[in-house]
């Protein structure tokens, strides 16, 4: 089993971050192929706690290799200042991370557009993270972006920067009505930035190729999760890359042929941030607040509080169809010990009629109303149990019944935070 995809199923933040460093040690390469510093994953290593943004999250692990894919956006800034915190934290990137050539650059004026639409758009906002992703996207698929390349070629870089700052500057003046940005300016910060870059700049898609050929593993940490992916998720409420399995390939350079498995990971419960539909959330009263202060549900990026509710398994069955996924893992099954009832969403009721799949249209899920199946909970601590055979009878239950509904085996269940408060039923990688 030479490569393994890991994504999210829902609308992020299901804890992949712990899921890639606890299977870190399987693999010998780990894969960052969409999304940019709008990612917040978290590992917590005993006492010490990270949050990595651009860099994979195996890279804490001693001799692993991370690779920054060409399917990401990259703040050059905000890479620096990861590279930089992981140092003196005594974690040494040289020469074990590996930022691909073709991957794009976001600029300051993505960040500013990224802002001033929101602004513009009101009640209709999606509440991005802020970080200038959609737009870096946009001039992306509009085929007007700058690429990590570019960065290494100064006069064509500053070139290709007259061009965006031609167009994004009369953008920010005539419609936003802000100031625009200056040539030398960002000319010489970003080829500052190029400097101390370069040493990590590569072909990754050779790299990796390569290093499946020599018969190494590689393993995919997908960013966001399904219902966020710009094709599959809850459009227009959703990030503007493929956050979903297919992604993993287009974002490396990795052929699918190359790909053997796709674990998805799950809450045992929902979470969404920033606006958009979510079926299955709990106002403060029904239970929401609960649910926030037991599983701390506040952004690992931008420290904004999580809307929470009950487990869709609309959402996750249609996870498990659109990457394919060949096992689950299900985190923070510990948050719901104390709940007397715990509820999954198995289908919508939508004008009289049943709904076993996720509407197409945002605005749809207004006339939906969850249905539920009520199973009874545990009321028992599941904190740091390693072995599924100690979990409370009714905590299996529900497990199973997870299973059931979505269609898809159990891979792994987190019971805690930490590396060893974790259940592992099947490998992700063969012995
Ligand atoms: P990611 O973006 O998918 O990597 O997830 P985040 O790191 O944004 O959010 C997941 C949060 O849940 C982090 O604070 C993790 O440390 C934490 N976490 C992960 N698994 C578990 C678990 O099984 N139980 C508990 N209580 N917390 C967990
Ligand atoms: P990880 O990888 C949760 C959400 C934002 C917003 C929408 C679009 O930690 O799971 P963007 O800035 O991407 O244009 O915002 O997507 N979002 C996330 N929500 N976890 C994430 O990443 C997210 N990355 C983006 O809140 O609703
Ligand atoms: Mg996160």
């Amino acid at each position: 089993m030479p490569a393994v995809v890991i994504v999210g199923t829902q609308w992020g933040d299901e804890g992949k971050g712990k899921i890639v460093d606890l299977l870190a040690p399987q693999a010998d390469l780990i894969v960052r192929f969409q999304g940019g510093h709008n990612a917040g994953h978290t590992v917590v290593v005993g006492q010490e706690q990270y949050v990595l943004h651009l860099v994979p999250s195996g890279i804490l692990h001693p001799g692993k290799i991370g690779v920054i894919g060409n399917g990401i956006v990259i703040d050059p800034a905000a890479l620096l200042d990861e590279i930089d915190g992981l140092t003196a934290r005594g974690i040494d990137l040289q020469g074990r991370l590996f930022i691909s050539h073709r991957a794009h650059l976001i600029m300051p004026y993505h960040k500013a557009i990224d802002k001033e639409s929101e602004k513009l758009k009101g009640a209709r906002k999606i509440g991005t993270t802020g970080r200038g992703i959609g737009p870096a996207y946009a001039d992306k698929m509009a085929r007007v972006g700058l690429r990590v390349a570019d960065l290494l070629d100064p006069d064509l870089f500053r070139q290709k920067l007259t061009g965006s700052l031609a167009e994004m500057n009369y953008l920010l003046g005539r419609l936003y009505s802000v100031k625009g940005f200056d040539l030398d300016v960002v000319c010489r910060e970003y080829l500052g930035y190029a400097e101390r870059l370069n040493a990590y700049i590569a072909d990754t898609g050779d790299v990796l190729n390569d290093a499946i050929a020599a018969g190494r593993r590689v393993l995919f940490e997908g960013a966001q999760g399904t219902l966020l992916d710009v094709d599959h998720g809850t459009y227009p409420f959703v990030t503007s890359s493929s956050a979903t399995a297919g992604g993993a390939a287009t974002g490396s350079g990795v052929g699918p042929t190359r790909i053997d498995r796709v674990m998805g990971v799950a809450k045992a419960y929902s979470t969404r941030v920033g606006e958009g539909p979510f079926p299955t959330e709990l106002s403060e009263e029904q239970g929401g607040g609960d649910l926030r202060a037991r599983g701390q549900e506040f952004g690992a990026t931008t420290g904004r509080p999580r809307r929470c509710g009950w487990f869709d398994a609309v959402v996750v069955r249609y996870a498990v169809r659109i990457n394919g996924l060949s096992g689950l893992a299900i985190t923070k099954l510990d948050v719901l010990d104390e709940c007397s009832d715990i509820k999954i969403c198995t289908s919508y009721e939508c004008r009289g009629n049943r709904l076993a799949t996720i509407p197409a249209v945002a605005e749809h899920y207004d006339e939906c109303r969850p249905v539920y199946e009520t199973m009874p909970g545990w009321k028992q601590s599941t904190v740091g149990i390693t072995r599924y055979d100690d979990l409370p009878p009714n905590a299996k239950r529900y497990l199973e019944r997870l299973s059931d509904i979505v269609g898809c085996p159990l891979d792994i269940v987190s019971t805690g935070s930490k590396r060893d408060q974790t259940i592992v039923m099947r490998r992700a990688f063969d012995a």
